[in-house]
């Protein structure tokens, strides 16, 4: 089966041709457009501009995917696009044009949930997870841990109790004038430091379990960037500026892994994915290989370009997915629940 897979929830439009006879997913083709010159001048992802951009660059983004898979639309089997949750603009405009693409075709189309896509993605490099599988999806604006019992079931252990943990970094790379969007930028100056800076101190809970919180942790780097005069500006250069990336992610990573070991006992999960943007983290992904290791469990993290919001993920969970009886009667949901049949 040839799935044409389309994702464009937030800021990146982006379109692949993903195989899957049943054996696993395998990638054919992926195109994606960023829209970070677009929104690096505001800090963030601006919502109307990320609509209007996704319907001026979506026909390049698919016929690209499909010229670089050698097919037209008339050899793919199945259309899948993010459903939801997302910015609603930019859902709609890929959802409607999707919908509209399919039924002039005649091509069987699925809606498929953004977190389901993250999931997923691991799936190309491990098609034969053990399950029940901790599912870490951790993004700009998720910082979920599911149970996954299979690829296309999941169930919500926990979530952050305020901001995402992206936001963390994208926040910082901000107050520290790095640039847009900021993960990936902390992640290369953290990487150039000699050492680290003073680690953050974990937030506490009253029920004393390892919940997330990460909006203390954004409080915490900007009184330290106030308390360094000529920090905010000092560049990725800076050694200071290096240190206080490094710590940042230390902490995050440690954060983010902290929960699986009490998890891991309650549920008997077999395996550990790690995905959504922040797994492209060098320092998360070097800890979830030591937790695994040590917990016993079976690591699947994406390549780093399946783990950025992409269409081939959401290809792979809508070639396991049931197309619709009645499609065309589905809309784009900005705040899609997850629900299974
Ligand atoms: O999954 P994604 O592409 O979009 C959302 O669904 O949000 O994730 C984007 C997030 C941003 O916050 C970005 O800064 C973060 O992933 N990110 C990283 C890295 N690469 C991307 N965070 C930490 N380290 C990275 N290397
Ligand atoms: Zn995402």
């Amino acid at each position: 089966m040839l799935v044409l897979g389309l994702e464009s929830s937030c800021d990146d439009c982006s379109a692949a041709v993903v195989r899957d006879e049943g054996q696993g997913p395998a990638l054919l083709a992926m195109t994606r457009k960023s829209q970070d010159d677009l929104h690096g001048p505001y800090g963030g992802v601006v919502p109307e501009l990320a609509a209007r951009e996704h319907l001026l660059q979506l026909r390049g983004v698919i016929a690209g995917a499909l010229a670089q898979a050698g097919v037209t639309l008339a050899g793919i089997d199945r259309i899948a696009v993010t459903q939801g949750p997302g910015l609603v603009g930019s859902l709609l405009s890929t959802f409607s044009a999707s919908k509209a693409m399919a039924w002039r075709e005649g091509i069987p189309w699925v809606g498929v949930h953004h977190l389901l896509g993250h999931l997923n993605a691991a799936r190309f490099s491990a098609p034969d997870l053990p399950f029940p599988a901790l599912a870490l999806l951790v993004s700009g604006g998720h910082t979920h841990l599911y149970l996954a019992q299979d690829w296309t079931h999941l169930e919500l252990l926990q979530k952050t109790r305020d901001d995402a943990a992206g936001e963390a970094f994208d926040k910082t790379a901000r107050m520290l004038n790095l640039g847009y969007p900021g993960g990936p930028i902390v992640d290369t100056c953290a990487r150039s430091a000699s050492r680290a800076g003073a680690p953050f101190t974990p937030p506490k809970f009253r029920d004393g379990k390892a919940s997330w919180s990460f909006s203390g942790l954004k409080t915490a780097v900007k009184m330290r960037i106030q308390a360094e005069p000529g920090l905010e500006s000092a560049g990725a250069q800076d050694p200071r500026v290096q240190a206080l990336c490094r710590s940042l992610q230390e902490t995050v990573a440690a954060w983010l892994m902290k929960p699986v070991a009490a998890f891991r006992d309650e549920t008997g999960a077999r395996s550990l994915v790690v995905s959504g943007g922040v797994a492209c983290n060098s320092e998360l992904r070097a800890q979830a290989r030591l937790t695994a290791d040590r917990l016993g469990l079976t690591l699947a993290i994406p390549e780093p370009r399946f783990c950025t919001d992409n269409g081939a993920m959401i290809a792979s969970a809508g070639a396991l997915l049931e197309p619709p009886r009645d499609p065309w009667s589905l809309n784009a949901d900005a705040n899609l629940p997850l629900v299974f049949s």
